[in-house]
């Protein structure tokens, strides 16, 4: 459905329904990587959501007094920005008929932001569409005059979320998610992710992670790429296996506060998310020289002071820098002395496990 500029807007101010939410981006630590059907994982992943770096969402809702489609107009960041506007009326259009009836013959006003910069090379497609999804909810809710954010209203935008972008899925909730079925979950689902908070080690509740950009250039390949060439990669069936494994040994790890188990498995994720990368058809190479060159350091940094400092990695050449809190003196210290240069112009996002999203006014 192509965003159309003709449309006649009811005046009635009952007719104006607005609501916004803040929903933050999250960092996977078993990774998401091989998908089928629509949008159902190969394996189960388990993710930290972060706290600072968030895509800030208001929907602005009006009937329509004519034209029965719905009516999408997006601004990004205050500008009009067809390809993202052409992305998400395709995808309201996907959903409308089946999970939100209502929007049928409705303008929508969806005006979006995020607390990071765009060229950061951040995926921003977790915070969006994780704010998008809870938005569109929260329409919902509104119509139905029930106002109640309960357990039903977080499970259905995590499900919304995960049709939009898999990864969004886990962004609803605070501090740690958990997206796929797993036998030691239980409740997990491939439809939709479900919060693993009340298990969780303290530690990790305030755990940081501080993104070093080693480079903002766009990414050389989409993660919907990425997927794809999971089908025909020799290793993937392993792979899948591997990630079960691993979800059990980290999510113990994350239930017992066992930081040396946790950063093991969590670097072995990250290297083999990229060497999975290199050994498809067509093969990729998603780090820098620099991202190696920051990988080293941190693991003889942590060799010589014995201090908790783990990394993982998105689909990208930027490094997550990850570490408790009691540390945080230290490790700061070291960017700032060792890891900086790498960045390009500098630039470091600080962040740490939160909250998960927030209804704004
Ligand atoms: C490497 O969620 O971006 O970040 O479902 O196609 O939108 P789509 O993919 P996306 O993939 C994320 C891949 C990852 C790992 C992860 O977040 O689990």
């Amino acid at each position: 459905m192509k965003p159309s500029l003709n449309m006649s807007k009811s005046t009635d101010p009952k007719n104006n329904i607005s609501v916004s939410w803040s929903s933050p981006s999250n960092i996977a630590l078993i990774k998401y990587w091989g998908k089928h059907g629509r949008q159902l994982p190969r394996n189960a992943s388990i993710s930290f959501t972060l706290d600072n770096a968030k895509s800030i969402t208001r929907i602005t809702m009006t009937d329509l007094t004519e034209d029965r489609k719905t009516d999408i107009e997006f601004l990004f960041e205050g500008q009009s920005n067809p390809e993202f506007a052409q992305r998400i009326s395709n995808f309201i259009a996907s959903i409308t008929e089946a999970y939100f009836p209502f929007l049928k013959c409705k303008h929508l006003k969806i005006e979006s932001s995020n607390t990071f910069p765009h060229s950061s090379g951040i995926a921003s497609s977790a915070s969006a569409m994780s704010a998008l999804a809870l938005c569109l909810c929260d329409l919902e809710l509104q119509i139905s005059e029930k106002s109640v954010y309960d357990h039903d209203f977080y499970q259905k935008a995590s499900l919304i979320a995960r049709l939009g972008s898999g990864s969004a899925a886990r962004s609803v909730y605070p501090y740690v998610a958990v997206w796929g079925n797993h036998n030691d979950v239980n409740g997990s689902s491939d439809l939709y992710a479900i919060s693993v908070n009340d298990k969780i080690h303290s530690v990790f509740k305030d755990f940081h992670d501080d993104i070093l950009i080693i480079s903002d250039a766009k990414k050389h390949v989409s993660s919907t790429v990425g997927h794809q060439l999971m089908d025909n990669n020799p290793y993937a069936t392993v792979r899948y296996k591997q990630a079960n494994s691993n979800f059990t040994m980290l999510l113990t790890a994350l239930k017992t506060g066992d930081i040396a188990t946790f950063g093991k498995i969590t670097e072995d994720e990250a290297l083999t998310l990229h060497a999975l990368m290199m050994c498809s058809d067509p093969s990729f190479i998603l780090m820098e020289p620099r991202t190696l060159e920051v990988i080293n350091k941190i693991r003889s940094f942590r060799q010589k002071t014995g201090i908790h400092v783990y990394f993982t990695l998105d689909a990208g050449p930027n490094v997550h820098v990850l570490y408790p809190h009691s540390h945080a003196d230290e490790v700061k210290l070291f960017i700032s002395n060792d890891l900086i240069q790498y960045c390009q112009n500098g630039q470091i996002i600080f962040d740490q496990t939160g909250n998960g999203p927030v209804k704004l006014a």
